[in-house]
């Protein structure tokens, strides 16, 4: 018999990236601005100072890092924010990154509250990015509103249907979820979600920056609990599926949605973590709750010619990537750093 030719991607040399832990990093994740349409209640406070654009990377810079990740091994890029497509000239980044894929990039991704997809999914389909993951809290406008402090829930609802419309596949959506806000539509959602052909992670909120709006400790809804309040409507069966991110998946039978659960809480996933991420500012954050960092910017703007010093720099910051995250529901947040400025 002859034998299946490999799949291309098992062509190419594994991640060079490997941290202290053993585990092998492939993916990497760029804030690409830290400005937001929305100030979601878990992610910023009501009033926010964002960078100035000089402290901020240049989409250049961007392009350059995705390249360098790409050649020491990553397979995975997610453009994350604030809100990425707020970003002027942003789709010259997806351009970019899009064509990355014949040098070896596997998946170009992005994480989006929707409220420009309408504008622009047609063109980020056409740039080359595989996945969309977008925020969806509440389904009732009302709400929605009260949850993001300025987002239009249809706003996003049709930049939902353009980006399926733009032939997008398993579009994801994510729900951060809190007790006396929004746990009781958890069944709500994954209706919507498997109605519409959708994956969904419901997530617990994690504890980064000052946010000055609700007590994280009574807002904390536990996976558990939301899955306790699915299972009295469907038939969770559990896999072994992965996005290469922390969700763990479910499936309900006959359908064809994912049902995720992202538990830095209750489920720690660090072990398996295989992720790092840049800052809008351009610093390379090992672990998303912890400080550890090393700055790309620096690099890329006193030796803007010289690939070999980042790629060093990068190799060597895997040696203080940390175990994991010491978040802890009802102390004062460690990480002072918001949400939006890494892009979770
Ligand atoms: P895919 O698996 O590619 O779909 O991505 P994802 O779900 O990991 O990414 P997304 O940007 O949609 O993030 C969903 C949630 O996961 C956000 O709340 C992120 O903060 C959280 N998340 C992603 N990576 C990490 C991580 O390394 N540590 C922690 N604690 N949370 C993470
Ligand atoms: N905890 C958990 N998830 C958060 N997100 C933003 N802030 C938080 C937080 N404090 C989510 C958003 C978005 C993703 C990038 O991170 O809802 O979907
Ligand atoms: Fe904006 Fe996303 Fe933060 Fe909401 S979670 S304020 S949409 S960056």
């Amino acid at each position: 018999m002859i034998p299946a030719s490999p799949p291309a991607e098992t062509a190419l040399p594994a991640s060079t990236l490997i941290d202290g832990f053993g585990r092998r990093v492939d993916y990497v994740r760029f804030s690409v601005t830290d400005r937001c349409d929305f100030r979601c209640v878990y992610c910023m406070s009501e009033r926010m100072t964002f960078l100035p654009r000089a402290r901020i990377l240049t989409l250049e810079e961007l392009a350059a890092l995705g390249r360098t990740f790409v050649e020491l091994g990553a397979r995975k890029i997610r453009i994350t924010g604030g809100e990425p497509l707020v970003r002027r000239d942003v789709l010259w980044l997806f351009q970019r990154l899009g064509r990355l894929r014949e040098h070896g990039l596997a998946e170009l991704a992005l994480t989006t509250n929707g409220s420009q997809l309408e504008r622009v999914a047609a063109e980020l389909k056409a740039a080359g990015v595989a996945r969309l993951n977008i925020s969806l809290d509440s389904l009732n406008p009302a709400r929605f509103r009260r949850i993001t402090r300025n987002g239009e829930l249809d706003t996003v609802l049709r930049g939902l249907r353009a980006a399926q419309g733009a032939g997008f596949r398993r579009l994801k959506l994510n729900a951060v979820i809190l007790k006396n806000r929004n746990h009781d539509e958890v069944v709500d959602l994954a209706r919507f979600a498997v109605d519409n052909g959708l994956d969904i992670s419901y997530i617990e909120e994690m504890p980064l920056g000052v946010i000055g709006d609700h007590d994280r400790a009574e807002a904390y809804y536990s996976s558990d609990a939301i899955r306790a309040d699915l299972a009295r409507a469907f038939e969770l069966v559990p896999t072994a599926e992965s996005t290469g991110g922390p969700s763990r998946y479910y499936r309900i039978p006959g359908c064809d949605s994912r049902i995720g659960f992202i538990s830095p809480h209750s489920h720690n996933f660090c072990g398996d973590c295989n992720r790092v991420r840049v800052s809008a500012e351009g610093r390379l954050l090992l672990c998303l709750g912890q400080e550890h960092s090393v700055d790309l910017k620096q690099i890329l703007r006193a030796y803007p010619c010289d690939r070999e010093r980042l790629k060093q720099a990068i190799v060597a910051a895997m040696a203080i990537k940390p175990r994991g995250h010491d978040f802890q529901i009802g102390k004062q947040p460690v990480i002072l750093r918001h949400m939006n400025h890494t892009g979770g």
